[in-house]
């Protein structure tokens, strides 16, 4: 019986290991320009590693649809502007080809990335000049969605806990319009916080997310409420690519995401930045519960990117070449869609001329969202940030292939 067990799995082994995810990974075309052939998949796939680019189909991707009637969607916040970076510049890849170089064992302590991580994470930081991570407690998870659950969640319980007279029933979670539209949805499968917009910023029982540089509109705001250690800084995008990094920031909490840094959503890992040590543990621990440790194979390609993005010499700008290439793209990106973009305003440029996303406002009495549709742009309705439909947030993390697509359908809307 058990030899037959072990039969069957070796065979499905063996059938697993024909195919090499690691020196099989995607190379730059036969695809059309910038795309890649996926030889796992065993398809030409466009940005995703599934299907062609938007508006491409046909052999090989190559077939450009119609720039008016085709449909493409500006939505969510991939980051697969980064992924080119990669599919240029990938020289190791952090995988290993047999199941026995997989990590066998649970990860202790729980929360606390692998040494070599955390200190290249501090590492990174510190050439990146965008925060000071002395005195600080670094803790991981799956994204910075789950180290924002993690955090609301702890930090909550905590200020429940402390409260000795007239404690509300939970803590308020707020965030100034307009917001990143998870927000609510985390806020809201915490048992100890509520999502409340219109929570008083001078309560010791309010929290606040700031967004820092804001999705979706770039900017860097102050805080509403004034004590620090109820301020969760979510800053995922205060990046050179993203933003001008002229101050080293040095806030109790703050938080990070592959993601949107090294391009890796798909890899799932972000980290916090705690200055109370008991916060820090009580982060770890809903982690941990969450989790049962942090993903050592995650932990590794992460380590991977980050290690060959600050093993370049700095430019003479001041950046590591990853950041500046990045900055570049971003900055052009900005450029071209504000020379076409002339029938409604983008309202966060030049305050972030280099953001992840375009915040568009349409003149009044229009929805913007019909607007944008009637080039079969699919945009984000503004209302969902907590802001209106005068607005729609426009992603600027398109792969090339796409953004090119998108600013042919601007420039045809505006001249219309
Ligand atoms: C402001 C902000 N925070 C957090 C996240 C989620 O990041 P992650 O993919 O690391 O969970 C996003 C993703 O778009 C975001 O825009």
């Amino acid at each position: 019986m058990f030899l037959s067990w072990l039969a069957l799995l070796f065979s499905i082994l063996g059938a697993v290991t024909a195919v090499d995810i690691c020196s099989d990974y995607p190379k730059p075309d036969p695809c059309l320009p910038g795309g890649e052939w996926d030889p796992v998949l065993n398809s030409c796939s466009g940005y995703d590693g599934r299907s062609c680019f938007q508006c491409y189909s046909g052999q090989f991707c190559k077939t450009r649809e119609d720039t008016l009637t085709c449909q493409l969607s500006s939505t969510g916040g991939n980051p697969l502007v980064i992924a080119q970076f990669w599919l240029l510049n990938s020289t190791q890849e952090p995988c290993s080809t047999t199941l026995a170089h997989y990590r066998p064992a649970y990860q202790n302590p729980p929360g606390v990335p692998l040494p070599p991580l955390e200190d290249a994470i501090r590492k990174l930081h510190a050439i990146s000049q965008n925060v000071d991570t002395s005195g600080r407690q670094l803790i991981g998870g799956f994204g910075a969605t789950m180290m924002l659950h993690a955090t609301v969640a702890a930090l909550s319980e905590m200020i429940l806990k402390n409260c000795t007279s007239n404690c509300p029933p939970v803590v308020d979670v707020m965030a100034q319009p307009p917001y990143y539209d998870n927000y609510p949805y985390i806020v809201g499968i915490v048992q100890t916080a509520r999502w409340n917009t219109s929570a008083d910023p001078t309560s010791p029982y309010t929290i606040e997310i700031l967004t820092y540089p804001n999705n979706p509109n770039g900017v860097r705001r102050n805080p509403l409420v004034k004590n620090p250690n109820h301020v969760i800084r979510d800053m995922v995008y205060y990046w050179p690519m993203y933003t001008d990094i002229d101050t080293t920031i040095s806030e109790p909490i703050m938080i990070f995401s592959s993601s949107k840094h090294e391009g890796l959503a798909g890899t799932r890992f972000g980290w916090g930045l705690y200055q109370d040590s008991v916060l820090a543990q009580n982060v770890a621990q809903v982690v941990n519960v969450l989790t049962l440790g942090l993903s050592v194979d995650v932990q590794l390609r992460v380590l991977a990117s980050i290690q060959a993005i600050i093993g370049e010499k700095l430019n003479p700008s001041g950046l590591l070449p990853f950041h500046e290439a990045g900055r570049t793209v971003m900055e052009s990106r900005f450029a071209k869609l504000s020379e076409v973009l002339t029938c409604a305003t983008l309202t966060n440029y030049p305050s972030s001329s280099h953001g992840a996303y375009a915040w568009v406002q349409c003149k009044e009495g229009l929805k913007c969202l019909d607007v944008f549709a009637s080039v079969n742009i699919i945009a984000e309705d503004g209302a969902l940030f907590g802001s209106t439909s005068q607005y729609v947030r426009l992603s600027m993390l398109l792969p090339d292939a796409e953004f090119e697509i998108l600013i042919d359908k601007v420039k045809a809307l505006c001249s219309s």
